[in-house]
């Protein structure tokens, strides 16, 4: 049953204690961010695992506060402000594929007594983690997040993707679907039951774990392949969505009271507004496309110009979870399960075409500018190609290559690398960028109209008047340039010097 009550944001977090997982991660930053900024008094608890460097408050302050997105917070608040926002932050060690996270007994009693929340944004997003180590961080991590909130049902805003609809097609709504192609048992709530799927793949691991034991590198290189193979015969693309979606599933079938919405993203970019317009943090998926071409090292893609590419700026992503958060906290929190999608592709698709021209654009006017993305302009423009025809010509175009070694071999070995790198990126990314699907975010958008309008200013969740040209050339290319590739920082060391 739909509910329509409204709630206030602020109001719905005050004198509440949240636990967030992923904070070091680019979209857990900005949630953190909005969490600091809310006008209540709310606690935060930050789960971070510590590495063999640092523990887990020195990245606290290294990874999180260090970064441009707090300083601008801090310019916002005042210091006084700030450092009160601050005062309510606590960082504990914890590990999410552990039991009990790490924690020891008392630690994990006293953490699930006090929680009112969970905002769980820890995952690996790397498309090709061995599968063993992807289930672990994505699929059975819930477990260990379930057993800190099934005691007193607390709720979980568990964020996901949504590729999680694998190889289905149309409209994709924002509902609990299983794959294409793929009969599964179901609950008598329609839940899927994947203990089977899991078995299998147990059997698949431990089988290749016997035949490598001796030799972890290659036994994690045989589990990419794997985890591959596994998500194309389950319907998807790979072993991250693959896991994601049984991450889904497994939470909805063991939450036994416990409220749940998942938020699920589309391809998360740059931010368009808040805290500022480019903030981005890593070379994600149309990224590492977009440098490979500013590098030379592509020149053609296999996609159709007229198809979309759904993009999303991590600040509406963001903004989406602190309304699924603040409705779980609420006086109104759902009984069922409430998945929303956080995405462009229904209201206003980005197509390819559009991407590659605003892309284009600034490769050719204004590439100086942004000098750790280009180090000089493209050679070459950038050719949107049909898929079939694509690799007809890496087909042939492969061969010659070949056959070009055997008569100059230095020249032939660039070619060659500038191929491996189109095939690899084909490889892991053409998928999102040749989709049959369009998905759907109205449960999101009636989300938003139940919140006060200053709420919904505050907090805008879908892209509709986005101008993609002028985001594209004007906010995502500068914000990869200075902040994911650290642009900003070299700027302000050779201002540092020069004064
Ligand atoms: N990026 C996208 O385009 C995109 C699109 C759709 C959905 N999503 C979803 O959005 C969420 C956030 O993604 P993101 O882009 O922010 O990823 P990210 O930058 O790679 O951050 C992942 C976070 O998970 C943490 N983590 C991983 N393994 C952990 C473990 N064993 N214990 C504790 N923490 C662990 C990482 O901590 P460390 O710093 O210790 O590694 C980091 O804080 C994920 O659920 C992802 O599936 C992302």
């Amino acid at each position: 049953m739909e509910s329509s009550t409204t709630f206030n944001v602020d109001h719905a977090f005050d004198g509440k204690q949240l636990l967030l997982l992923g904070s070091t991660g680019f979209l857990g930053k900005v949630v953190l961010y909005n969490l600091l900024s809310l006008r209540s008094s709310v606690d935060i608890v930050l789960m971070i695992r510590h590495s063999n460097r640092q523990t887990a408050t020195q990245r606290f302050h290294a990874d999180i506060l260090q970064t441009p997105l707090f300083s601008h917070l801090k310019d916002q608040l005042g210091a006084a402000a700030f450092n009160l926002a601050l005062s309510r932050v606590k960082v504990i060690a914890g590990d999410i594929t552990l039991p009990k996270f790490g924690l020891d007994h008392l630690q994990f009693t006293e953490l699930a007594n006090d929680t009112d929340l969970v905002i769980n944004s820890a995952a690996s997003v790397n498309f090709q983690e061995p599968l063993h180590h992807a289930l672990k961080i994505n699929t059975y991590s819930i477990d260990n997040i379930l057993s800190l909130c099934r005691p007193r049902s607390v709720p979980v805003l568990h964020v996901s993707t949504c590729y999680v609809n694998g190889y289905r097609k149309g409209r994709i709504k924002e509902t609990l679907d299983k794959p294409r192609h793929m009969d599964i048992p179901q609950t008598r709530y329609g839940h899927y039951l994947i203990d089977g799927m899991l078995s299998k793949m147990e059997e698949i691991i431990s089988s290749v774990r016997q035949a490598r034991e001796d030799n972890d590198k290659a036994f994690c290189q045989k589990m990419t392949e794997v985890g591959e193979q596994v998500a194309h015969q389950c319907g998807f693309n790979d072993s991250y969505t693959l896991t994601k979606w049984l991450a889904e599933q497994r939470l909805v079938n063991r939450r036994f009271g416990c409220p749940v919405s998942i938020v699920r993203p589309s391809i998360i970019e740059s931010s368009c507004a808040q805290p500022f317009p480019g903030w981005l943090e890593g070379v994600k998926v149309a990224d590492a496309v977009i440098y490979a071409y500013a590098k030379s090292k592509l020149h053609s893609f296999p996609a159709r110009k007229n198809r979309t590419i759904d993009i999303i700026p991590v600040d509406l992503v963001a903004n989406s979870c602190m309304l699924a958060a603040a409705e779980l906290i609420s006086d109104s929190a759902p009984s069922e399960v409430n998945i929303y999608q956080c995405c462009s592709g229904s209201r206003n698709p980005l197509s390819i075409q559009t991407l590659k021209d605003a892309v284009v654009d600034v490769a050719q006017h204004r590439h100086h500018a942004y000098t750790k993305l280009f180090s000089a302009a493209p050679k070459n423009g950038l050719r949107i190609i049909p898929p079939f025809l694509f690799h007809t010509v890496m087909s042939a175009y492969r061969s010659y290559v070949g056959l070009a070694k055997l008569f100059n071999p230095e020249r032939s070995s660039k070619k060659l690398n500038r191929l491996k790198t189109a095939e690899k990126l084909v490889k892991l990314f053409a998928f999102y960028a040749a989709p049959d699907y369009r998905f759907d975010n109205s449960k999101l958008r009636e989300l938003h109209q139940r919140v006060s309008i200053s709420d919904q200013n505050r907090y805008p969740v879908s892209p509709d008047e986005l101008d993609w040209h002028q985001y594209i050339s004007q906010v995502h290319v500068p914000g990869l340039n200075d902040y994911a590739l650290g642009g900003a920082q070299s700027n302000k060391a050779s201002v540092n010097q020069a004064a």
